[in-house]
């Protein structure tokens, strides 16, 4: 037991099983020894590789998504440029570099970040300190006007709760310690309490034993999104694993050195996560008021964007290594067994705006 399971076994010894997301929070979260405290967990010699780390392309074709999107709603300066979740920086900084292509664009640019962990804070100042970037703690201290938000691998981080359909009614699967002290998953009572978090379309028709999974943060970032979009012009656009609604089954899971663990295993000192409910995400956005569109496939919202092209500007100036390495990245981002078909991409906009590129026939009807 590390020490922050020794820590999180006497909150539960005092105060009785956490739910997942109490847990979740710790151990991602806790300042002293949470896991975006501790370390940098992206790239080769971490837990995981995103999309922006694979390749440039990704970063500048969400660069003229961007200049796309504001040069046909008017074009508006200043505009507020927010990334959820920048990492080391790098789609921030290749978003940056192609903006400089649409030149009034890239000037009405303002940057803010929101990042939870202060060694990725330290990472993004060092790379993106020409932009004069703005930290701010959530999306509600952004400051006010037009404003295109940016997130990729974000919502996926933030912390679920699961319930379990009982014989009559729900329970919620919270985290607990056996008579040897170790934390192991244990069901809490049905009540009728549990059985209202559980979304009303699954509540009913699900069978004993299924399990359903929420997560509270990204509906309430969605909900602020919505209604911030619904009152000022703006979009946001998403990218992340998940499914297109609910599964019904439970998808939280841990990662460390790229292997798949046991998320109880080693609180702070691996990753974890859990697939995006894209359908409930955009539904909180559109009952503010917001246009949704999405989830597209990641392949496909990348083709849309001229992904091809890209990659075979880049490659006539490349060197034969240089090009494999740009092509090989490429496949990992469209290729439907790798990222292509897993990631999805959904956007969110104010009422007046005109429909983003890359999501041709896919806006949400109500
Ligand atoms: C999976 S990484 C993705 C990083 C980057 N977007 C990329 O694609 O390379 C998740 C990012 O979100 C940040 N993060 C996770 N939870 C957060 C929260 N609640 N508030 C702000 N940042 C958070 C992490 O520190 C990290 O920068």
């Amino acid at each position: 037991m590390n020490a922050l399971a020794r820590r999180i076994a006497q909150r539960i010894r005092t105060e009785g099983p956490l739910s997942l997301a109490a847990y979740m929070a710790m151990a991602l979260y806790d300042p002293r020894c949470g896991y975006y405290a501790t370390r940098d967990p992206l790239g080769e010699s971490g837990d995981y590789v995103t999309a922006p780390e694979l390749s440039q392309i990704f970063g500048e074709l969400i660069g003229l998504w961007c200049a796309d999107l504001w040069q046909r709603s008017g074009g508006p300066s200043p505009l507020v440029l927010a990334e959820l979740g920048p990492g080391r920086g790098l789609l921030a900084s290749d978003l940056l570099r192609a903006a400089a292509c649409v030149p009034e664009f890239r000037r009405a640019i303002r940057l803010y970040l929101i990042e939870a962990s202060p060694r990725l804070r330290a990472e993004q100042k060092t790379r993106l300190a020409f932009a004069e970037p703005v930290w701010v703690e959530q999306v509600d201290a952004l400051p006010p006007g037009p404003m295109l938000l940016v997130a990729n691998e974000f919502l996926d981080a933030l912390p679920v709760r699961q319930f379990v359909r009982g014989k009559a009614l729900w329970s919620e699967r919270l985290v607990g310690i056996d008579p040897e002290d170790r934390l192991v998953f244990v069901d809490g009572p049905e009540s009728f309490a549990a059985s209202l978090l559980v979304p009303e379309a699954s509540r009913e028709s699900a069978e004993e034993g299924a399990v359903v999974e929420i997560c509270p943060a990204a509906l309430a970032l969605a909900s602020v999104l919505g209604a911030r979009l619904e009152a000022e012009m703006g979009a946001a656009l998403f990218v992340d694993y998940g499914a297109v609604a609910a599964q019904g089954r439970a998808s939280l899971r841990a990662y460390r050195g790229h292997r798949r663990v046991h998320p109880l295993v080693a609180p702070g000192a691996v990753d974890l996560t859990a697939d995006v409910d894209f359908g409930a995400v955009l539904e909180a956005a559109r009952r503010e008021g917001a246009l949704c569109y999405g989830p597209v496939s990641q392949a496909r919202f990348l083709g849309a964007l001229g992904i091809e092209l890209r990659l075979a500007a880049l490659s006539r100036a490349a060197t034969e290594a240089m090009r494999e390495r740009l092509e090989k990245s490429v496949r990992l981002l469209l290729d439907p067994n790798e990222m292509g078909n897993l990631f999805k991409a959904v956007a969110i906009t104010s009422p007046g705006m005109p429909a983003p590129e890359g999501f041709a026939g896919s806006r949400v009807q109500p």
